[in-house]
């Protein structure tokens, strides 16, 4: 089998790395001083300034040809059309259709999927008018004031960061939370100062088998029934599901007529525009979440339509190669420069290395190259104030992702101004650097001056984007979603299976009755260690 590395654009990357890896940014920038305006692209109302890489016009062209020699366009063709590309899994991988028109039409098994994508959407936003108007009652006859969606990783991460993301449009006589960890005190903390009368609890599991979510539903249901003393008839007013899995839905003890379904063609880290999306279509609203899955859809039409030089997720894709493959780059970091989106990078976190953090190609070799980078990040101003020392003058090439809004959600005084001029002037200096010279210029003392030197030639993209609305999120979380599977083509692993953490689920089933009583322990000495000790404090 032909491998990556043996492609022949991969070939002319390694040697035309060698060439360029020694080039400053500010050489670059120097010699042509309309290299802003060469590397930058606007589509679907995303500005993408990555002029600021360390790329020439070469390595574009080098880059898009490895996408071409890799098949891209037709492996984005295959992924829309859903042909079964999760091969390890024998599925389709349709999220794209979720935000598809009614009138499109989609076939997984000679079945259009469009109509019943459509008809969960209406029944969606059909129980989020009853709540929402108070027609629905609680078991005492109270309206819901509070919904706790109960779900881990792709059931949680996308509902928590597209609520806080589009808070600024959210229905405030709600309150929301979000309980994750199997940790009793997530659920206590998140559900002490609520009234169980006007709760609703959303519990949001593709497989209604995992865990985590399992044992926190179990233990609302405990918390709701104790609050109210009522028996289980009380449940079917409190809770809904979001699930695949009807007759573990139905076991739990939840009608199924208050479940809403979604299919194995969408990835847990790929359904928040499913109805695992409820709790963003109970905060911002019917309209709101058809507005935000308008944005999705303008995204996927860019991906699959634009040429692949205008093509935003194929450019961000192919630069995260460029830096991991050919710089050694371990990690990216993505900066929102915007309160709102400060559980982005957490999001962002599953969607790419629970996708990409393969070794396996999909022919079932090894790979002999990286893949992916460990994405992290924080809201821009605070990670300046923290981590940012390492990615100025640390020893590490840590390319970064800048996203900043021109029109902030809260205008005060002249906040915006600052925060903006910050994540300009992060990206600035990055590039560009301090030299030594500048350094003495301002009458540094000579053995201080090394500690004060930036070195500068550090990489960023920057996304400028007018304003951050339910729209501007799902093109957004649509440009990561392609930027990865861009990625994972050139790299011809799996984005859409997530094998690696199955092992840990299976020991951890096994050794939680081993911490409730004194069976014999077959661990390894570390491990049976840990057990007895836990046995003897708790
Ligand atoms: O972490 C593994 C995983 O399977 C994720 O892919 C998924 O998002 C999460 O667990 C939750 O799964 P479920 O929605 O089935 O509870």
């Amino acid at each position: 089998m032909t491998s990556l590395t043996d492609l022949t654009a991969w070939k002319k990357l390694t040697s035309h790395h060698d060439s360029i890896k020694s080039k400053h940014l500010r050489e670059l920038f120097e010699s042509d001083n309309q290299r802003g305006q060469k590397f930058s692209l606007e589509a679907c109302g995303i500005f993408l300034d990555y002029s600021k890489n360390r790329i020439t016009s070469e390595t574009v062209e080098l880059l898009l040809a490895l996408a071409r020699e890799s098949k891209l366009p037709e492996r984005i063709e295959a992924m829309m059309t859903g042909e079964k590309i999760n091969i390890t899994e024998d599925r389709a991988v349709l999220h794209t259709a979720l935000r598809a028109p009614a009138d499109a039409e989609v076939l997984v098994d000679g079945e259009n999927v469009i109509p019943e994508i459509h008809a969960v959407l209406d029944k969606m936003s059909a129980f989020c008018d009853s709540i929402t108007s108070g027609k629905w009652t609680g078991h005492t006859g109270k309206p819901i004031r509070n919904v706790v969606n109960v779900g881990i990783g792709g059931s949680d991460l996308g509902p928590v960061m597209a609520y806080e993301a589009l808070r600024h449009y959210s229905n405030r006589n709600l309150t929301f939370r979000f309980v994750s960890n199997v940790d009793g005190t997530d659920f206590a903390e998140a559900t002490q100062d609520l009234k169980a009368e006007e709760t609703l609890f959303i519990i949001a599991s593709k497989t209604f088998t995992t865990q985590e979510t399992m044992t926190n539903a179990h233990t609302a249901r405990t918390w709701l029934l104790d609050q109210l003393g009522a028996d289980q008839s009380a449940v079917a007013k409190h809770f809904v599901a979001l699930s695949t899995n009807a007759d573990e839905v139905s076991q739990f003890g939840i009608d199924t007529d208050n479940m809403f379904g979604f299919w194995d063609w969408v990835g847990g880290r790929y359904s928040m525009d499913s109805a695992i999306g409820l709790s963003t279509m109970l905060a911002i609203g019917p309209d709101g979440f058809r507005e935000m899955l308008a944005g999705f859809r303008e995204m996927d039409e860019h991906y699959r339509t634009a040429p692949l030089d205008k093509n935003l997720p194929v450019l961000l894709g192919l630069l995260t190669v460029w830096y991991t493959d050919f710089f050694g780059s371990q990690t990216t970091a993505v900066l929102p420069y915007d309160q709102y989106l400060k559980r982005f990078p957490a999001y962002l976190q599953q969607l790419t290395m629970e996708s990409n953090g393969k070794s396996i190609t999909l022919n079932g070799d090894h790979v002999d190259y990286d893949t992916s980078p460990i994405y992290w990040g924080e809201p821009g101003t605070n990670g300046q104030h923290s981590f940012y020392q390492l990615i100025h003058q640390g020893t590490h090439l840590i390319p970064c992702d800048f996203i900043a809004f021109a029109k902030s959600l809260n205008p005060l005084g002249d906040h915006h101004d600052k925060l903006t001029a910050n994540v300009f002037a992060q990206g600035e200096a990055l590039a560009m650097g301090k030299t030594k010279q500048q350094v003495l210029d301002e009458g540094t003392p000579e053995e201080l001056a090394p500690h004060r030197v930036f070195e500068g030639n550090r990489p960023s993209n920057t996304l400028l984007i007018e304003k951050l609305t339910p729209a501007v999120l799902g093109k957004l979380v649509a440009l990561y979603e392609h930027s990865v599977f861009t990625q994972g083509v050139v790299w011809n692993v799996n984005p859409f299976d997530q094998w690696g953490v199955e092992l840990g689920k299976v020991l951890a089933k096994k050794i939680v009755p081993e911490l409730q009583a004194s069976t014999d322990l077959a661990h390894d000495s570390s491990t049976n260690q840990l057990i007895e000790r836990y046995r003897s404090l708790k």
